[in-house]
């Protein structure tokens, strides 16, 4: 069967390589299932492994199979899969395989304190951006028929929900903390799902992000009942002085000097989310005095957060069929740019790289 890879290392190398259909078997203790793949989303770091920027293949490979967004339909299950999974249910597969520090025992290896980490399509194991894959059931999230349009969505919404996730689990300390604010700052793919996720929580959501409203993106926060504000017009300040003070702000533009900024501006007891997976090696100068004070004097927490656990991927489900209900037609419009077939990958890179318009590049790799 074909499958997409790249030659990790080499700059542009993403091409087509011919490779087996998997067997259930590979998977020990009859929990293997063989997934028949019908769409996998792609972004950034499918463009960074492309750039040779970041991705190793797996041991004993010299490819590595990219596409780590998964959606497929299950073909054949072993004896002892789970009965929630059966030949037919849709399922979306999870990214990161255990190593071996205790947070990957109980199952929390996105909480990994190993130095090296396992992602299909990603770092050391073979993705999805293929016909067929197995894989252990305990990977699997099976989703409803209903979410048939829009599952394809649901590993970037699993990194978006576990940021919210952990803000809300870190700020149990605080007994009755009651966000009201939220600011999402980037309005690609992760921000626009994490402003869905915080209206779904009854949060009021400010978006901030350099391009000039309108455009599709704003629409969208718009939609959702939020506000979009350009960072041509204001300050973070400024709209923290506007529409703040944020209780919860989620970093995703990938400019890591904003995070210093986003300190300064924190409501008391804030929490700030850092979600950017930034490669560079930036400098700047902050306010060290002003912010470390803030902090201090206002008991505020800074978190990183990557990848999902199985729970952010379970409450991930949950939100993606509140939002079919309540924002009906809003999830469809994120997937803006279908590429159609295996074949057509340098087309998906052209969108990656240079389609400025794009949400969500996917590639339908069958039809079903
Ligand atoms: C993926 C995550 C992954 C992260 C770091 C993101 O693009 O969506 O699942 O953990 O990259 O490799
Ligand atoms: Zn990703």
């Amino acid at each position: 069967m074909k499958a997409v890879a790249v030659w990790p290392g080499k700059p542009s190398s993403m091409h087509l390589e011919e490779i087996p259909v998997p067997e259930l078997a590979e998977v020990p203790g009859g929990h293997g299932v063989l997934v028949k793949v019908l769409r996998v989303g792609v972004d950034g770091t499918d463009k960074e492994i492309n750039d040779a920027e970041y991705g190793r293949a797996p041991p004993g490979s010299d490819f590595l199979v990219i596409g780590h967004e998964s959606f497929g339909q299950v073909v054949r299950v072993g004896r002892s899969v789970s009965s929630t999974i059966r030949p037919g249910t849709y399922v979306v597969a999870s990214v990161r395989r255990p190593g071996h520090s205790p947070y990957d025992a109980i199952g929390l290896q996105d909480m990994t304190t190993d130095d090296e980490y396992y992602e299909r399509g990603i770092n050391l194991r073979h993705g999805y951006l293929t016909e067929y894959y197995v894989e252990d059931d305990r990977f699997l999230v099976p989703l409803p028929p209903a979410l048939r349009d829009v599952g394809v969505l649901l590993e970037p919404v699993s990194v978006s929900q576990k940021g919210l996730n952990q803000a809300y689990e870190i700020q149990r300390r605080l007994k009755i903390w009651q966000p009201r604010s939220v600011a999402v700052l980037g309005a690609g793919t992760i921000s626009l799902l994490a402003a869905m996720a915080a209206r779904l929580r009854g949060l009021e959501v400010t978006c901030y992000s350099r391009r000039h409203a309108p455009y599709l993106n704003s629409d969208l926060i718009e939609e959702l009942g939020g506000r979009y504000v350009s960072s041509t017009e204001s300050s973070l300040a400024e709209a923290s002085a506007m529409y703040g003070p944020f209780d919860i702000i989620l970093e995703a533009t990938g400019f890591s000097p904003l995070v210093f900024e986003a300190a300064e501006v924190l409501a008391k007891n804030g929490v700030l989310v850092l979600a950017s997976v930034t490669g560079g090696d930036r400098k700047v100068e902050f306010n060290a005095d002003t912010i470390n004070q803030g902090f201090v004097l206002g008991n505020k927490v800074m978190v990183g957060t990557v990848n999902a656990s199985r729970a952010d991927f379970l409450s991930g489900v949950t939100d993606l069929i509140k939002a079919e209900a309540l924002f009906p037609g809003w999830l469809g419009k994120l997937l803006t740019t279908p590429v159609r077939g295996l074949e057509q990958y340098e087309e998906m890179v052209r969108h990656l790289s240079e389609n400025r318009e794009a949400i969500k590049v996917y590639v339908q790799v069958s039809e079903g």
